[in-house]
């Protein structure tokens, strides 16, 4: 069984579906710890009412990138975290934790990449007029969002779509394809 650890700034949706998976058999995985850079995240909550650990920290308390990314690697050796999960993290990895976990990294977008990397994927996908977009899985690289392709599914954008019925539709397929997807990359790692 993988041992994970989940990267979140935010509410923690993803988060939240990624532990009911767990609980209801549907992901083979064990989620040790909780890593998040906001500490008045409301994943944090989530975290705690679900009895998982959580490493909070705020990244202008170290010197670098290097020092907070040598404080999370700590924690996830402790916690014995062989495989990462990044779910609404908004910060890129860097070269500390790319070196030590490498292919060990996924990260969710919603948007059909490489369309639309970068922040506010979905109001830039309303914006540009496209008529499809998505959610993408993907591994994650020095880039932002532009590792190898694992998984992806559509979005049909209707003409009276505001950017909070196409974030619910994002959020929907999100919690289904996540979880899914891992299970499936465990599985067969
Ligand atoms: C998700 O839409 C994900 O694709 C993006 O950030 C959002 C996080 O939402 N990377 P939540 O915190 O999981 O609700």
């Amino acid at each position: 069984m993988k041992r994970i650890a989940i990267f979140s700034s935010g509410s923690g949706s993803n988060f939240q579906a990624i532990v009911d998976a767990v609980q209801s058999g549907e992901l083979d995985a064990s989620i040790k710890l909780l890593v998040c850079d906001q500490p008045d995240a409301f994943v944090i909550e989530r975290a705690k009412a679900s009895g998982i650990p959580a490493f909070v920290f705020r990244a202008k308390d170290f010197e670098s990138k290097d020092a907070f990314e040598t404080a999370i690697h700590e924690e996830l050796v402790l916690h014995g975290v062989e495989f990462i999960v990044l779910a609404g993290y908004m910060r890129l990895i860097g070269s500390t934790l790319l070196e030590k976990y490498a292919t060990n990294i996924v990260n969710i977008h919603p948007s059909l990449l490489p369309a639309f990397p970068g922040k506010d994927a979905i109001g830039q996908a309303l914006q540009s007029g496209v008529k499809i977009t998505g959610v993408t899985i993907h591994y994650v690289d020095a880039g932002m969002d532009t590792g190898p392709i694992i998984e992806q599914e559509c979005i049909r954008i209707t003409k009276d779509e505001t950017k909070s019925s196409l974030q619910e539709k994002v959020h929907r397929i999100e919690h289904g394809l996540y979880p899914r997807t891992l299970n499936t990359l465990f599985q067969t790692s």
